[in-house]
């Protein structure tokens, strides 16, 4: 019987079995996104050179520290839907020689190209994060797509590596991922899923490996949240290789893309003012990336039941309506506890699935969607979201280990929405101390919880929080009202921990233990 049953209270119980690992979390799940989309790039990211705001190379110093201290794993550039309409060479050289384009996707303004290949590069190694670069399989040629793979990763003597040089840039960089067209049963071309397996099998064969030692992670063009038969036919066409001892020959990664709005279509919904019904909306279409995971993951199993291949799941997140007075094609919208509570839901859950699940980048890093930054002219502050990943940052590179609650209720306003009232996730690192994250979804009852490990006795244990109101957040004038902070209302037992979890809340523990 548990301590809380004994004083006959209602208490949630979290087991962890401290010494069953289930799988690796990898540091890549915690990942982001970056697309020459409103105000990420130019203005969040970059700001050039010549800007007042202070930068190194281009690029936002106070936004790069932040991000840093955040931990950011891996980048993908430069979409998106923008991927499939960018063409790579007008992107270097010198910058008053690039050619301009339209952004006919998000707000019809002129791209300037002032941010292009060699700054992407610079960016990742201020971050020091891994390079996703997606390219573009919707308007661009495979000439085009071999020759950007040449350019930035060939040591040697070609017209591509030389031009690269030419342009200052003398050794080559890592590529470590590059996604093979993006939503291409969408704004990437609108294909049908035979269509696009195809294209791939071509368009993938060019994407040369130069260095042995530096392989590129190929990512074949996922789905849109529940289209399973985009999965299974992509699979089918494209998984085996010629040389069976190469199994995944082809790829290396299958992406899918989920968001969680209110509604889909036009109006999803204003980001701050929403009640109840919205809340437990979200959280429930959060929640529902589980059973599309879960789903694919099935066929994925069916072609590669020894799971070598990877499901990234490289966008995702809440998507609302626009800010407003601020240009719809800029999808620029602010961020609550309830995105908070939306990142810890989800992070969680691929945490759980890491057997499968390789990388998950948000979308998107600064300005757009569900950011963990925003930025207005100099000023920049941090989301509820960036608290969570940096909250949630220990996972990276920890293992799994099993966890499962009792006692925990499902909360909601309809039945067809309800959602579990606490939910967690369990890691150690290779230090031996564990990173416990749980989430409070309920708007008003605080949950008593004891956390029980299985054989060890905590000995050293801190731990953080950020919480709120369901509509918190930052804004420029109060850019501190959600934030992260200490939290010490615990009581260490012979078994683990007793505490309470606030109501609206992301809870953070480390817990160092005995022996
Ligand atoms: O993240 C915004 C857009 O959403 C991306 O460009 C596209 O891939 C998706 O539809």
């Amino acid at each position: 019987m548990t301590e809380g049953k004994r004083r006959g209270r209602k208490v949630i119980t979290l087991y962890i079995n401290e010494n069953k690992k289930l799988g690796h979390i990898n540091p890549e799940i915690y990942g982001h996104f970056s697309e020459h989309l409103g105000r990420c790039i130019y203005e969040g990211l970059y700001v050039g050179e010549n800007s007042e705001i202070p930068n190194v190379n281009g690029m936002r110093t106070d936004v790069v520290e932040a991000l840093k201290e955040m931990k950011v794993p891996v980048l993908r550039w430069p979409g998106g839907c923008f991927a499939d309409e960018y063409h790579w060479k007008d992107g270097v050289g010198p910058k008053e020689k690039r050619k301009k384009m339209v952004n006919t996707n998000w707000g019809g303004v002129t791209e300037d190209n002032s941010f292009g290949t060699h700054e992407f590069f610079e960016l990742c190694e201020q971050l020091g994060c891994k390079t996703y670069v997606n390219g573009n399989v919707g308007s661009g040629s495979v000439q085009e797509m071999s020759e950007w793979v040449e350019y930035m990763t060939l040591d040697g003597v070609s017209p591509m590596a030389d031009w690269r040089r030419e342009n200052g840039r003398e050794k080559p960089w890592r590529v470590d991922y590059f996604g093979v067209g993006n939503e291409n049963w969408g704004c990437g071309g609108n294909m049908t899923p035979d269509y696009y397996a195809q294209l791939y099998r071509r368009y993938q064969t060019y994407i040369r490996c130069y260095d042995r030692t530096a392989p590129i992670f190929k990512i074949c063009g996922g789905a849109n949240a529940d289209d399973y038969e985009w999965t299974d036919t992509v699979l089918r066409e494209c998984f085996r290789s010629p040389a069976p001892a190469d199994a995944h020959g082809f790829m290396d990664g299958l992406s899918v893309h989920y968001y969680a709005g209110v509604e889909k279509g036009l109006h999803k919904g204003s980001a701050t003012e929403f009640g109840e019904e919205a809340w437990f909306n979200t959280l429930s279409r959060a929640y529902g990336i589980e059973e599309v995971l879960m789903r694919h993951s099935a066929i994925m199993d069916h072609y590669d039941p020894e799971k070598k291949i990877g499901m990234m799941v490289d966008e995702w997140g809440c998507w609302h309506d626009v800010e407003p007075g601020t240009n719809p094609g800029f999808l620029y919208q602010q961020n609550t506890m309830r995105d908070a509570l939306t990142a810890g839901v989800s992070l969680n859950i691929f945490n759980k699935h890491c057997d499968r699940i390789k990388m998950a980048c948000i979308a998107q890093i600064v300005n757009v969607l569900q950011s963990v930054i925003l930025t207005e002219g100099k000023k920049m502050l941090l989301t509820p979201t960036y608290h969570v990943f940096h909250m949630y940052k220990y996972h990276q590179d920890a293992d799994l280990v099993e966890s499962w609650l009792e006692g925990a209720g499902k909360t909601g306003v309809k039945e067809t929405e309800m959602v579990p009232e606490v939910q967690e996730s369990v890691s150690v690192d290779e230090n031996g101390v564990l990173t416990v994250t749980l989430n409070n979804l309920c708007t008003e009852a605080e949950k008593e919880i004891e956390l029980v490990l299985t054989k060890k006795k905590p000995a050293h244990v801190s731990a953080r929080i950020v919480h709120g109101k369901m509509q918190a957040y930052n804004s420029f004038e109060e850019p501190e009202r959600v934030t992260e902070e200490d939290f010490t209302d615990f009581r260490l037992t012979d078994r683990g921990l007793t505490f309470t979890i606030p109501a609206c809340s992301v809870l953070m523990f480390r817990v160092e233990m005995e022996g």
